[in-house]
């Protein structure tokens, strides 16, 4: 495999040339949430397997694409399928597409995933925008032999998640009527579910959600300039906090059930704020 710049700059030439505009903010939508690229207008769609170099989403649920086109007039690159660390990436493949889409122009990342709820005040189907993370489970993303990219050896990570973005978010919010939640999501490297008593250690530590993503892409996002906002949905509680055993198919029914209000959401935010 070639070397990672390498490989991101074949990628972001190969996107380009598939585009006529830049992108002004880059989305990326969780398990089961894909069905926002939906509301992109003038869509062109970019298989990841068609970008050389790239890695691919293998799973169910996320469709592996990057939809191009309009939100409310506003360019944006969606990925309609994430890559995990689960899938047995390294992380710099993992992070390769929040790095691409900011190379391509994007200033603004919105990250969505769905998350099991630790916090006993959340239930599923809430919605929860990311105050900060916990990501000391899982390797940094920018460990490297070659730190050849644009940010710090470095870099502050004291406001991953940009103050401006998450007012702008909660009045969204409110302008919709819609209860947002906030708290600290924890990125774990799955694919087991967490133990019950790994969700009380989660919960001792600060954590009011649980996920396998997320919180290298904002790492990523964050070291390379852009702006970050998150949004998970609390698709169960979990593992202990619902006595009942998890799946990816009540994970999926979850986020089919509130894709709509998920989707009035995002499309706010970008039309107010991009
Ligand atoms: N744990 C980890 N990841 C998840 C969960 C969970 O309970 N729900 C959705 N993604």
């Amino acid at each position: 495999m070639a070397e990672i710049s390498e490989r991101l700059s074949n990628a972001v030439k190969y996107v380009e040339s598939r585009l006529s505009a830049r992108p002004k903010a880059g989305i990326v939508l969780g398990s089961g949430l894909g069905g926002l690229a939906e509301r992109i207008e003038d869509a062109v769609y970019i298989d990841y397997a068609d970008i050389p170099g790239f890695p691919r989403s293998t799973v169910d649920g996320h469709k592996g694409r990057f939809v191009c086109g309009k939100i409310g007039g506003v360019n944006v690159i969606a990925m309609q399928g994430r890559v995990h660390y689960y899938e047995g990436y390294p992380m710099e493949d993992v992070i390769m597409p929040a790095r691409l889409m900011a190379l391509l122009g994007a200033e603004t990342l919105l990250l969505t995933n769905a998350a099991g709820g630790i916090n006993k005040n959340f239930s599923a189907g809430d919605l929860m925008m990311l105050t900060d993370h916990i990501a000391t489970f899982v390797p940094n993303p920018l460990i490297s032999t070659s730190p050849d990219f644009k940010g710090t050896r470095f870099p502050d990570m004291s406001e991953v998640y940009d103050r401006g973005l998450r007012e702008k978010m909660l009045k969204c919010a409110e302008e919709l009527g819609m209860t947002l939640k906030s708290g600290v999501y924890c990125q774990l490297t799955g694919p087991s579910y967490e133990t019950p008593a790994e969700i009380k250690m989660l919960s001792l530590l600060g954590a009011d959600a649980v996920g396998m993503s997320t919180a290298v892409e904002a790492i990523a996002a964050r070291h390379i300039g852009m702006k970050v906002c998150g949004i998970s949905l609390i698709t169960n509680m979990a593992a202990g906090i619902s006595a009942v055993p998890l799946s990816h198919e009540e994970v999926k029914q979850a986020a089919d059930e509130a894709a709509e209000k998920f989707g009035e959401l995002v499309v706010q935010f970008i039309i107010h704020n991009c």
